[in-house]
């Protein structure tokens, strides 16, 4: 490995020589990514697996189109947030039937929100972060008007979360790693805090699975979610994911008391009865084309061997944090993630008074990262696809649209609906 922080010395051959001895290579062929795009927005999109629309065109017209009905079990649809979820959990550190894909990240929070308070009475607080995705803490706070009340969203600041933890908690709701600095939670610190004090843990793996390691099962985690169409690859919109351990599996019951959540959906009869596993947290039906997708994602990341992935992740985002510093120096730009790897995730958010501006003059030049109000861009790193000359490209085009002040246009100042 290069040491990255004698940056300065390095160059463009340097990185093009570790990306030809790279083993983890050979997987960005898999992706269809545009010629002349650098793309470090796998934090928000995962790019697109060459072999995605082919499937979901089979999918659509064969086995639907043929199949009809029979799809759901010929082609084992409706097995499939468990299948699915079983390839997840290996990237989790769950066990096999903790986890099942359904849903969005919002919905399977609120879901398990209300199962962590209800195996939890007597103790009204959902004990979080502020600044945690404000989506995570929306749905916390929408729990209030169901509730009668009874539940409260508090907040406290990170590092004196664990001392917030109380007898009045019943669940810590926290993003694993954060979705703007990149910063990682000590998961099963945190975790063994709360349960001392009698409470459960839920994290946000959304910026977390596909990119560095988790252990829940380690961490003994109560209950997790995560989006699919981040570093799992899965597109727009992709379904995601839900984790229960297996410990609470009996107790925790969803408040949408679906019918293939029910232990025996087919029998049609009036009165629910939740399924045994994890299952019982499925409302209604799956879309099939989307958790197509995102098997195709998933099993791209197994085949990669994640220990390789997360190494690669980290000596990415090392590497360009390393970049920034030699070559960016005096331009303005502020480190708002961990200096340090290990606290980092796989993204890093460098800070700058126009930053809005500066990133849409970096995606004019096909180097396409994200902004994040008020003043943050944001780099991800997708061990998969992204390469050691990409970052170098990355960081070039950033030296030169500051030193030329290139973003001081109008068109580049004209905030759009989505960032
Ligand atoms: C940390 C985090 N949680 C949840 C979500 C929202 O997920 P969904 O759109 O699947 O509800 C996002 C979306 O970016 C996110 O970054």
């Amino acid at each position: 490995m290069i040491p990255y922080r004698c940056a300065s010395s390095l160059t463009l051959a340097d990185l093009e020589a570790l990306d030809r001895d790279d083993p983890s290579g050979t997987w960005r062929d898999a992706f269809m990514l545009p010629d002349g795009v650098v793309y470090l927005d796998g934090t928000s999109l995962g790019a697109l697996p060459r072999e995605t629309p082919g499937r979901l065109q089979e999918v659509a017209a064969r086995q639907w189109g043929q199949g009809l009905i029979r799809g759901w079990t010929a082609h084992d649809w409706i097995g499939a947030p468990q299948r699915v979820g079983d390839k997840i959990a290996r990237l989790i550190g769950a066990g096999q039937g903790e986890v099942v894909v359904s849903d969005s990240t919002s919905v399977n929070l609120f879901k398990l929100l209300v199962a962590a308070c209800r195996l939890r009475p007597g103790r009204p607080v959902i004990l979080s972060e502020p600044g945690n995705f404000p989506n995570d803490l929306y749905v916390a706070q929408g729990l209030q008007g169901p509730s009668d009340g009874r539940i409260e969203l508090r907040l406290a600041p990170a590092d004196r979360i664990e001392a917030a933890i109380d007898e009045r908690v019943a669940v810590v709701l926290l993003t694993h790693v954060h979705y703007k600095s990149a910063a990682v939670h000590d998961m099963a610190r945190i975790t063994a805090r709360a349960h001392r004090q009698g409470a459960l843990t839920l994290w946000d793996l959304s910026h977390s699975a596909g990119a560095v390691p988790v252990d829940l099962n380690a961490a003994q985690a109560d209950f997790a979610v995560g989006c699919g169409y981040k570093y799992l690859n899965g597109g727009p919109g992709a379904p995601a994911y839900l984790f229960v351990a297996r410990r609470h599996q009996a107790a925790a019951v969803s408040p949408i008391a679906g019918w293939l959540g029910h232990a025996r959906p087919f029998d049609f009869v009036d009165c629910y009865a939740p399924a045994p596993g994890v299952g019982r947290f499925l409302a209604g039906s799956h879309p099939i084309l989307g958790i197509t997708a995102l098997e195709i994602g998933v099993d791209l990341v197994l085949q990669a061997d994640p220990q390789r992935l997360f190494d690669k992740s980290r000596a990415l985002s090392e590497l360009f944090v390393a970049l920034v510093e030699s070559r960016c120096d005096s331009q303005g730009l502020e480190l708002a993630s961990p200096r340090e790897p290990q606290a980092r995730g796989s993204h890093v958010a460098l800070r700058h008074a126009q930053a809005y501006a500066v990133m849409q003059a970096l995606i004019a030049r096909g180097v396409i990262g994200d902004f994040r109000t008020p003043d943050l861009m944001r780099f991800g790193f997708a061990p998969l696809y992204n390469r050691h000359a990409d970052i170098w490209h990355a960081v070039e085009t950033l030296r030169d649209v500051l030193h030329t002040a290139a973003w001081d246009r109008s068109e580049f100042k004209q905030r759009q609906a989505v960032t």
